[in-house]
């Protein structure tokens, strides 16, 4: 099983417990973290999953695909290089622990 740790914007952390088929944003959505919304369930249509990804762990997950970059340009928060959709980043499971910080709102 492995575990994502959520940083909130306020430095505190949220760990949760994520199994086979799980995404970073599923997980977080079972776990009841603050912030990940993921309004459309996964499908690429809101960026409410949205989530900074640190470079320690950013090439365990699949290359961003076009609709996921375009889709990040609708993003509440500020995009920047280590934004990612949380929704198309799997879990499996079977790999090493995860972390990612989730936006603050925007000022
Ligand atoms: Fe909507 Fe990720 S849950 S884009």
């Amino acid at each position: 099983m492995t575990k994502i740790s959520y940083i909130q914007p306020d430095g505190t952390r949220v760990t949760v417990d994520a199994g086979p088929g799980d995404s970073v944003m599923s997980a977080a959505l079972a776990g009841d973290v603050d912030g990940i919304v993921g309004e459309c369930g996964g499908n690429m249509m809101c960026a409410t999953c949205h989530v900074y990804v640190g470079e320690s762990v950013a090439g365990r997950f699949p290359a961003m695909t076009d609709d996921e970059d375009q889709m990040l340009s609708c993003a509440e928060a500020p995009r920047t290089s280590a934004s990612r959709l949380s929704c198309q980043l799997p879990a499996d499971g079977t790999a090493d622990d995860i972390v990612v910080t989730v936006p603050g709102s925007p000022v």
